[in-house]
This record gives structure tokens, sequence and C-alpha cells, in this order.
């Protein structure tokens, strides 16, 4: 398969980036768009130009690390799909694709693609946790945890802090991120004893980091590749009142 690419070139957050065109002959379809990349970045080393800068680490779906904006979609246009799992066999032969890195004031360029996401980081830190001492296994499973609430506290764990819904944000929202990490936490006995002072607090570090207010649109939803619903901005913002009130 050919393709047209036009790959987003930036040395650093000082300088200024720009699209750059790039010819690839001879893809396999069976290539995932990173190995895509990796065929480029063989071809811009040999001929002694700069490789492509950008993140990856499991190429499973599972890191979150292979944040990238493919033809104008956080995570290109497949439902549920990380970038890592995007195939070149998604594509028509001779197609244009564009690759550019998340855009948000919380996520400063490092270089090309790759963007500084450690602002998630410091989220988790502020309060993302159980600090209670819950025991051995054995104990932890003593506690009887309702189907339902087990379920939905998975589902909220799958979030792979990829920072997808903060980049489709008109308003560079963290809060399906934030949500997540606090349902998954709330929904469980172990951590629902600290709800309130995790709520308040990582929703202040989230502030703090920059990221912009929600205001419910639903394109975070509907770009997370592991399909974290709004529900869990409902509970975050439940929790997040109730604290409030009781200060
Ligand atoms: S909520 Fe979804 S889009 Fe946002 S960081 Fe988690 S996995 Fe990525
Ligand atoms: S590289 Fe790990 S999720 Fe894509």
């Amino acid at each position: 398969m050919n393709f047209n690419l036009k790959i987003w070139r930036q040395k650093n957050s000082r300088e200024k980036g720009k699209l750059v065109d790039y010819k690839l002959e001879g893809i396999s379809p069976d290539l995932s768009l990173l190995e895509m990349l990796d065929v480029l970045n063989e071809k811009l080393v040999k001929e002694e130009k700069d490789p492509v800068a950008f993140d990856h680490d499991c190429r499973e779906g599972i890191c979150g690390s292979c944040s990238m904006v493919v033809n104008g979609n956080p995570h290109g246009p497949l439902p549920g799909t990380a970038t890592c799992q995007i195939y070149m066999r998604h594509f028509k032969d001779g197609d244009c694709i564009v690759i550019e890195p998340f855009r948000a004031r919380a996520f400063p360029l490092i270089k090309d693609l790759s963007v500084d996401r450690t602002a998630l980081d410091r989220i988790i830190k502020a309060g993302g946790f159980v600090s209670t001492n819950t025991g051995c296994a054995q104990d932890a499973n003593n506690i009887l945890i309702s189907k339902k609430n087990s379920d939905k506290a998975f589902l909220a764990a799958t979030c792979v802090g990829c920072g997808a819904c903060v980049a489709v944000c008109k308003n560079a929202s963290a809060m399906l991120f934030v949500a997540a990490k606090v349902s998954h936490l709330d929904l469980l006995p172990q951590g629902e004893v600290e709800t309130e002072i995790r709520v308040q607090k990582m929703v202040d570090q989230m502030d703090k980091e920059g990221f912009g207010a929600c205001t419910n649109t639903g394109a975070c939803a509907k770009a997370c590749p592991k399909g974290i619903s709004l529900e869990t901005i409902a509970r975050l913002n439940r929790k997040y009142l109730k604290a409030a009130l009781k200060k």
C-alpha cells in the first residue's frame, strides 16, 4: 500500500512546528500505524535525517503511551482503539494520513508527536490511591462487593491514562480521566473511606495543572479507547458537591 503522510515536526516547545510531507510505498496492510512510523524512521535514519519522535511502549492498547492525533481524532478514527491498535488495512491505498501531537496547555510539547503528560501522574499522586492498610489478599477478599459495583469499578479501572479525553475536549478538561480514577476506587469499600478528601485533592490538582472545566459535551467518552462512560463524571460531580458542602 502507498501512503501520503503529513506529520507534525517540531524540535521543541520553543521553536515553531509544521506539517511535513512524506511518501511511503509498499507498506504491508498488516503493519500497525506505529510500525509504519518505524518504517518511516528507518528510511529517515538511512537518509541521515532526524527520525520522528513519538511515544509508545506496550503496543497492545495497555499502557496509554501512544498518544497522537490521527486524521483529526485522538487515537484515530476507530472507536475504542488506541493508536497502536490501528493497522494500515484500516486505511485505503493512497490515503493521506495526517498525524499530529495531542494539543493541550497542560501537555507541553517535548518533540514532534511526543508531549509531556506527567500532569496526569501528579493528579494521581494528589489522591488517586488507597492509603488505608487493607491487609493481605485474603483479608481484602473477605469484604463482599456487589457484582454491579465490582463491574463498574473494573470498567473505570481500565482507564490507561492516555489523555485522549483531554486532547479531544474543546476545554482541554481532564474530567473523564479524574472521574475514572475516582470511580474505580470509590466504588470499592476499601476506597470509599477516603472519597471526599480524594475527590477534593484530585480536582484541585487538575485545576492547578491548567486543565479546563468540563462543559459536558461528551467528546471525551467518544474518544476514549477504553469506553469510560460519562456516568463516571456524574459520580465525580456528586462526590465533589457533597465534599464541598461538608467543608
Ligand atoms: S478516560 Fe479514556 S481517554 Fe481519558 S485518559 Fe482514561 S483511557 Fe484515556
Ligand atoms: S503503546 Fe501502549 S497503549 Fe499504545
